[in-house]
């Protein structure tokens, strides 16, 4: 999402709270509006959580993955510890979202999680356990006696982001 597209998608989220002041002005009238956010409550914390957390899971799995692949030099010792820190992350996932409907996309500003993240809660969670079982079994793999990274080696991880950000993820 570029910057004029957020402003936008702000300003229409804004606007769910009569609040006056989006669309009008010049550059930097997000910034200001942005004070409308409550930054103290628990919804707010919540996104942030699970936003910091994915980008935590985006950086081990790309080195994984640029390992596996060669782009980057293979060390078995880190791939092994970011394969475990993937599978820690992946547990910790749903704890962004639980209970935290009032931070959906059609409520709060900023938030890329569809309300059908809690509306399908079962399906949404069967795919937090995906992506932990996939991490689990890099992880597996990557501590046993001997390990060396292969071009396989991230292979389990390849589908599972995708499979929950196209059904609960507004990009
Ligand atoms: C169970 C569902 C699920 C899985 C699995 C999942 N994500 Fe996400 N991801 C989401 C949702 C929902 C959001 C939107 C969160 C928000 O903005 O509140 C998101 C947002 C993100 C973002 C954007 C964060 C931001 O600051 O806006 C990144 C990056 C990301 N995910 C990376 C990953 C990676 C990498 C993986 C796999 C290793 C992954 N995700 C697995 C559901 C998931």
């Amino acid at each position: 999402m570029n910057a004029a597209t957020r402003a936008t998608a702000f300003c229409a989220a804004i606007a769910l709270f009569s609040i006056s002041g989006c669309g009008g002005g010049s550059g930097g009238s997000a910034d200001g509006n942005m004070a409308a956010v409550d930054e103290d409550s628990p919804e707010f914390a919540a996104m942030q959580y699970r936003q910091g957390l994915m980008h935590v899971l985006g950086y081990k799995v790309a080195t994984l993955r640029d390992m596996a692949e060669g782009t980057i030099e293979a060390d078995a010792g880190v791939f092994a510890k970011y394969a475990a820190d993937t599978a820690t992350a992946a547990d910790m996932l749903l704890e962004g979202f639980v209970g935290m409907e009032a931070s959906s996309t059609d409520a709060l500003p900023g938030s890329g999680a569809f309300p059908d993240v809690w509306s399908d809660w079962d399906d949404f969670s069967q795919k937090a356990a995906e992506l932990a079982a996939a991490a689990d079994e890099v992880s597996a793999a990557a501590s046993a006696p001997g390990f060396m990274v292969m071009a396989d080696s991230a292979e389990p991880l390849g589908p599972v982001c995708g499979n929950c950000h196209r059904t609960y993820r507004q990009r």
